[in-house]
């Protein structure tokens, strides 16, 4: 894995976010310093995985840039009988997996929208902090085409970073996420153009809202079983 320091915000020159060539080799360092908790989920979504995955059955990682939870997976899982198909829709991030990592033989990166990918049945689908990046009007509709792809026993495990429900909170939450990022070393220029990059790009809800729509598409039963400042994440049961 390309560990590169990631400076792309230290350029004046803000453009719409965008999961391409500039970000992939950064991709990791940007995570780990702006995302509390990533490796915690990380090394977690492989356990969860592991006690969830039927014999000889599919785990989906959709929107998975470099693969970090089917590889986490696919390490801990150590099995031949699992399949786990990662997908993204940036070609310079499934490019990177394709030269990168050949040898985790039951791993398939398939570079496609999500939105358009047919699904097989499967036990496990992972969406870490993908859904915060699909547009509004097709969110539900892809929680639905997950629900009606898992079997029987099948979860979705859900990260995203979401909106408190009061000011104050929110507020009080990004305060203290910013912080987090300027004692990983970035600075409040660089903090601020990420936040103006990202504007329309991460789309952002509350956990009520999560919960609706996992009820409203057919889901039983959800568990929020990590947080992190306002980074989230959700066991949500067939
Ligand atoms: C924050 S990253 C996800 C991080 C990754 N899951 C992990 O655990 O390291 C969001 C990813 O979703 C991908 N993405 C966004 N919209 C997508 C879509 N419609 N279809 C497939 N991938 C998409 C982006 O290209 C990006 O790689």
């Amino acid at each position: 894995m390309q560990k590169k320091v990631d400076k792309i915000f230290l350029d004046k020159k803000v453009k719409k976010f965008e999961f391409d060539q500039k970000v992939v080799p950064v991709f990791q360092d940007m995570i780990l310093r702006s995302v509390p908790g990533y490796e915690n989920l990380i090394k977690n979504i492989s356990i969860i995985t592991k006690k969830n995955v039927a014999k000889n059955s599919m785990i989906y990682d959709l929107g998975c840039s470099l693969g970090a939870c089917s590889r986490k997976i696919a390490d801990e899982v150590q099995s031949e009988k699992i399949k786990i198909v990662a997908i993204d829709n940036s070609e310079q991030m499934i490019n990177y997996c394709h030269e990168n990592y050949s040898n985790y033989k039951n791993i398939t990166f398939i570079h496609e929208d999500i939105n358009n990918f047919k699904l097989e049945t499967a036990s496990v689908v992972i969406l870490n902090f993908t859904l915060q990046f699909i547009k509004r009007d097709l969110k539900d509709q892809l929680i639905a085409k997950i629900f009606n792809a898992l079997d029987e026993k099948g979860i979705l495990v859900i990260s995203e970073k979401v909106i408190s429900e009061s000011k104050e909170e929110e507020l009080f939450l990004q305060d203290y996420h910013e912080f987090f990022k300027s004692c990983n070393g970035y600075t409040k220029e660089e903090i601020d153009r990420k936040k103006l990059s990202l504007s329309n790009v991460m789309l952002l809800d509350n956990i009520k809202t999560h919960e609706r729509r996992f009820k409203d598409v057919g889901f039983s039963d959800s568990c929020l079983w990590h947080r992190s400042y306002n980074f989230v994440s959700w066991i949500v049961r067939k």
